[in-house]
């Protein structure tokens, strides 16, 4: 079957249709560039930030949110520049057979910006995250790769996976979630897309300090029933620089922090404290640990590399497999990250905890010659230096975890321009509802 830009299948005869509650009205031509207009426009396809890309009456690019490809809107502009508007769809005069009405009634214009994508079938969103990849990767690191992206076993229709959340609290004290591009919270009595241990409908309905916000983590299994709950109160920021707010009252809650979350992945269990990361899917450390773990193919003496290690998740699967003879030596820079690494490794016999920036220098000169690399980075991605400090670090293989596929493809147009090739590349679906992805590459040295 032919495949519209963002891969879905083009809009079938016939499809279910959202049609437009009253008449609607556009503005003229000439007054489409300010915020507010309504514009008639017919959408192509998805544009990485969510939503879908169209012309406007005056030639500009059009990004348009609450739309899918194919179809025909009328969209609200909530934002102009002289280069492009972005509008929200408001009401749908042609939809795409890839619509499906959003279970969360905050899901919509001007409304929670937690999801992108409650509008679009699964296997809709699933299709169009691999084209915006395969995009990625084609237009950025010169890469053809066919994206497929996986669903994670155990939640299949997309709600209950998130595990770690924040909720800002309105000026009257209640919480919510943030608007899209926005600091405005909407209040919501419950969020779809918390994982069950969260308790949200419990959170979402008390009243807290105004302006502060509440982090919240669980370690809710798939099916299973929460097990523990981190809660932590933080009070506002100030608003602006030099413009410094008192903190809020808080409730009080120990110096140090709740306990720290235990969590099981392959056997191993892990400690994960308040103020460390986490990977949000509760299906997230078994998927990636086991990509990790195929793509690298660790043997016994292997000396592995954990960069950017968090916890030590990667080192702790793969630690035991390098074993005997082999070694493990995680980087981390976030000080209470370190700490739980520290424990969560002390069981191996070969493990080092580095606590320090990952840095060009670090990689050429204080990790030896590793043989695996595992590179987990945060969104903005490792970096044209790091990048190519790694592709002298002699290596067979290096695994590029990445959240941010702009950023991965950046990174590994680096290592490709340094001789190395794509071994291979899994997406997986860890942020359903969401225009997110999570990404897999494995490189290893040789010609393309
Ligand atoms: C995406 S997380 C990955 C963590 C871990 N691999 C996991 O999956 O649980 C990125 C980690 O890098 C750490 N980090 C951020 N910038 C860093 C830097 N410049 N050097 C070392 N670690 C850094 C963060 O504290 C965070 O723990």
């Amino acid at each position: 079957m032919d495949r519209t830009p963002d891969g879905t299948e083009p809009p079938a005869a016939g499809p279910p249709s959202r049609a437009p509650q009253r008449p609607v009205t556009v503005d003229a031509e000439g007054s489409a560039a300010v915020s507010g207009a309504r514009l008639r426009l017919r959408t192509g396809g998805f544009a990485a930030g969510g939503g879908c890309v169209a012309r406007g009456p005056d030639g500009r690019v059009v990004f348009v949110r609450h739309s899918l490809p194919g179809e025909e809107v009328v969209a609200v502009v909530t934002d102009a520049s002289r280069r492009f508007l972005r509008a929200d769809a408001v009401a749908v005069l042609e939809a795409s057979p890839h619509r499906v009405t959003p279970r969360c009634p905050h899901a919509g214009p001007g409304r929670c910006g937690g999801c992108d994508w409650q509008h679009v079938s699964l296997p809709a969103q699933r299709r169009a995250k691999a084209s915006l990849v395969a995009a990625q990767l084609r237009q950025v690191a010169g890469l053809d790769v066919d994206v497929v992206v996986e669903e994670v076993p155990g939640w299949a229709d997309g709600y209950g996976w998130r595990t770690r959340m924040q909720f800002a609290v309105d000026p009257s004290g209640r919480a919510g979630l943030r608007r899209h591009r926005s600091h405005q919270v909407e209040p919501v009595d419950d969020c779809l897309l918390a994982a069950p241990g969260i308790g949200a409908a419990g959170l979402l309905g008390a009243r807290w300090p105004p302006a502060g916000l509440i982090r919240v983590a669980t370690t809710a299994a798939a099916g299973g029933e929460p097990t523990t709950r981190q809660v932590v109160v933080e009070p506002r920021q100030a608003a602006r620089p030099g413009h410094r707010q008192p903190p809020a009252r808080l409730p009080p809650h120990p110096p140090a922090g709740p306990p720290p979350l235990t969590v099981e992945v392959q056997g191993r269990r892990l400690q994960v404290s308040a103020g460390s990361f986490w990977q949000v899917h509760p299906g997230a450390p078994q998927v990636l640990a086991s990509a990790v773990t195929a793509g690298l193919a660790p043997q016994a003496g292997d000396r592995l590399v954990d960069l950017y290690a968090g916890v030590g998740l990667f080192a702790a699967v793969l630690g035991p497999l390098v074993a005997p003879g082999g070694s493990v030596t995680a980087v981390e820079s976030a000080p209470c990250a370190v700490a739980d690494a520290r424990r969560n490794l002390a069981d191996l016999g070969e493990a080092t905890v580095v606590a320090a920036e990952v840095s060009p220098a670090l990689v050429a000169r204080q990790l030896g010659r590793p043989d695996l690399v595992v590179l987990d980075p945060p969104r903005r991605g490792a970096g044209t230096g790091i990048s190519a400090a790694l592709a002298g670090c002699g290596a067979r293989r290096i695994a590029y975890v990445a959240c941010d596929p702009a950023a991965a493809a950046r990174d590994l147009r680096v290592l490709l321009g340094h001789g190395w090739r794509l071994r291979s590349l899994r997406a997986f679906d860890l942020f359903p509802m969401t225009e997110h992805v999570e990404v897999v590459a494995v490189v290893e040295p040789g010609p393309r």
